[in-house]
């Protein structure tokens, strides 16, 4: 007969808490990601003015609250999580943790500014999805050589590295969740709800707004799947050499 015996040493229970309030957190805030991509954007596109002025306010507001606190779990539970892998593997190889951390974050925050920068303008080539994508593409795939390249010193190990790129583009994906899709997603929620109640107009503004949110909610979306491939090959694929 089998027996059920759970580890009692908190660092183990700790640990087993961050990963799978990680994962509970990841799964909600990709299961929104998804409806959003794949159901609602096209779904609101066919009402007509006066049902998403009723639906559209409740709908997203309820919706955008789950999905932006899941992505503060997620990377918080990520991170917390990883700092405990970063902080045995430097003690082993007698390395620094701060080098990991401080590349990781001025890494991925530069390359999310650069991605923003890109949709500011809205208009020309850089409105244009695949053309935004081909320009992402290569701004994230120098971004994890620079990663890989400033932690190159033996120590670090598969998992280390591979959440070092994959939470790179999860880091990347709360600020967009936080700095653009949220901060114009409320306004645009606002105006609606105005609209519906009193008939004022939607500013001139509000289109290119949503087109903005729209970009980078895609991106996200595209960003996923990157990522959980090296959020399951952390621990399962060792494809950095280690
Ligand atoms: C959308 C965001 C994210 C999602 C959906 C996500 C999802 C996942 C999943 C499914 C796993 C399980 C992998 C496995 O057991 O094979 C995992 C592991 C992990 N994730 Fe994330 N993750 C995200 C962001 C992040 C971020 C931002 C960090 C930290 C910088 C991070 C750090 C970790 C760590 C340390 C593990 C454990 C890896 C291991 O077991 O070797 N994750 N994540």
């Amino acid at each position: 007969m089998n027996s059920i015996n759970l580890p009692s040493d908190l660092h183990t229970n700790l640990l087993m808490m961050f990963r799978w309030l990680h994962f509970v957190g990841g799964i909600t805030w990709l299961g929104l990601l998804y409806f959003f991509n794949l159901v609602n954007v096209p779904f609101m596109k066919g009402l007509d003015a006066g049902t998403k002025g009723k639906v559209l306010p409740s709908l997203m507001s309820r919706a955008l609250w789950w999905f932006r606190w899941a992505s503060v779990l997620t990377v918080l539970m990520g991170l917390a999580y990883w700092g405990e892998v970063i902080g045995s593997d430097a003690r082993n190889g007698g390395g620094s943790a701060g080098v990991v951390f401080g590349s990781f974050f001025a890494i991925w925050t530069v390359t999310w500014v650069l991605m923003y920068a890109c949709v500011i303008p809205g208009k020309g080539p850089l409105d244009n999805g695949w053309v935004l994508a081909v320009i992402y593409a290569v701004l994230v795939a120098a971004a994890s050589f620079l990663f890989l390249r400033i932690n190159n010193h033996e120590w670090e190990s598969n998992q280390l590295l591979a959440i070092g790129i994959g939470g790179g583009m999860g880091w990347m994906m709360m600020l967009n969740v936080w700095g653009v899709i949220w901060r114009i997603q409320k306004r645009i929620i606002q105006w609606t709800a105005d609209n519906a109640a009193n008939g004022t107009p939607m500013p001139e503004k509000a289109k290119a707004m949503a087109r903005q949110a729209f970009l980078m909610s895609r991106a996200n979306f595209v960003l996923s799947f990157p990522l959980l491939f090296l959020m399951g090959a952390a621990s399962h694929y060792p494809m950095f050499g280690r």
